[in-house]
């Protein structure tokens, strides 16, 4: 069995879309792959409530509660790992890792960036993507370097910029993609990776 473990800061729609992906019948066929844990740094991340309510493991390692990054991503990395990850998954994780947590995981962490990276890394995304006069925005699934969203690209959808689109809007119709290119980039790169006996 391959364990999923999926990070998150908020409302979890990515987090859902992976989950439900993941009992889906055709699923199930091909990957021998479960999402076993969702982990948060905020108590009151609104997708605690579904990962609860698909009987999902919850956790939450608060952040504010740790004197440095440093010590944070190690009690995270605790957390994770008492779940024998083969995936690990930022989904809206707002949080910067250290490049020891980075590499803790590497070659099996995943993060989504709203963006057509390497355009627009960091915050804002979309309301930098009008002001820019793009026609074009997206979003970017991703291995994780300890390079701020950066790392190998999986997975993009591209969506365009209608006349007058404001940064809700526009984000919104990139979530509908996200929804969509997340699972898929998952289910790509599962056979490649080593099941739960291997992982440490
Ligand atoms: C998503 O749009 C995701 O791409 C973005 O946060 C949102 C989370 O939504 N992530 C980042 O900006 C990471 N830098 P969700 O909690 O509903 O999945």
């Amino acid at each position: 069995m391959k364990n999923i473990v999926i990070l998150i800061s908020g409302g979890g729609s990515n987090m859902a879309a992976i989950v439900r992906a993941a009992q889906r019948d055709d699923w199930r066929r091909r990957h021998d792959a479960q999402v076993v844990a969702v982990i948060s740094n905020r108590a009151d991340a609104g997708g605690l409530a579904f990962a609860r309510s698909q009987d999902i493991a919850t956790e939450v390692v608060d952040h504010k509660a740790f004197a440095s990054r440093e010590l944070f991503d190690e009690a995270l990395a605790r957390a994770i790992d008492a779940h024998r990850p083969a995936l690990v998954v930022l989904a809206g994780f707002m949080r910067i890792l250290t490049p020891a947590f980075v590499a803790r995981y590497a070659g099996r962490l995943l993060n989504i960036h709203p963006s057509l990276l390497p355009a627009f890394p960091g915050l804002h995304t979309h309301q930098r993507a009008i002001e820019a006069g793009c026609k074009f925005a997206g979003a970017t699934v991703h291995q994780v370097t300890s390079d701020l969203d950066h790392g190998p690209i999986l997975e993009q959808a591209v969506v365009p910029i209608l006349a007058g689109d404001s940064a809700d809007r526009l984000a919104e119709r990139v979530l509908t993609q996200e929804h969509l290119i997340y699972p898929r980039a998952i289910a790509a790169l599962l056979p490649t990776l080593p099941g739960a006996s291997h992982a440490s």
